[in-house]
């Protein structure tokens, strides 16, 4: 078992990184439909956040990849095991991730929605660890830049655990 460490991110600081993001949407996309594709399990408090602070018109979808499982390092290897349901041909789309480590998961799945003709394709994130990149990958909207910590809370959990917790957490002794 883990142990919980210090908090890295308070839950006020968080609200303003959503408000500021959500301001870049509403300026960028006004006049437009978007589609939101929130990367389940981890992006779903960013996501139920994020869209209450939106006043463009907008269509929300879920898609599940495979992660981490019980480990704390990625395999490197990305299946997608849900799709989404909508067509996302001629569609302002903007998928919403949780966290951004090696950024293995968002290259992979910007190539797989590319392929199918959306009118634009952005990514938006809450954290994002840029230390830790494999691949070259530069979200449109990061929110909060972190160290290389492996941490829990608003959304992000250990082996299923802590997603629930309101402040983004150090995990410690994993
Ligand atoms: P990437 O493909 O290496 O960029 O991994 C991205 C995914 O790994 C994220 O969507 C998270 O699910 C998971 N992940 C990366 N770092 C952390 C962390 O510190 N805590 C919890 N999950 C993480
Ligand atoms: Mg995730």
């Amino acid at each position: 078992m883990c142990d919980l460490g210090e908090i890295l991110v308070s839950r006020e600081r968080i609200r303003e990184m959503v408000d500021e993001i959500a301001a870049r949407i509403n300026r960028d996309y006004a006049g437009e439909e978007i589609l939101l594709v929130g990367v389940l399990k981890g992006a779903m408090i960013f996501l139920a956040d994020l869209c209450r602070k939106l006043e463009v018109p907008l269509i929300i979808d879920f898609i599940i990849v495979s992660s981490y499982g019980q480990e704390a390092s990625t395999s490197g290897v990305v299946l997608l095991r849900k799709d989404i349901d909508a067509d996302i041909e001629g569609r302002h789309v903007i998928i919403v991730e949780d966290i951004i480590d090696t950024g293995v998961t968002l290259t992979y799945l910007k190539n797989v929605f590319e392929a199918r003709g959306p009118a634009s394709l952005k990514i938006c994130t809450a954290f994002d660890k840029p230390s830790r990149r494999t691949v070259e990958l530069v979200p449109d909207y990061c929110g909060i830049p972190i160290p290389d910590k492996f941490v829990v809370g608003y959304g992000l959990d250990y082996a299923g655990m802590f997603r629930h917790l309101p402040d983004l957490r150090v995990v410690k002794n994993i």
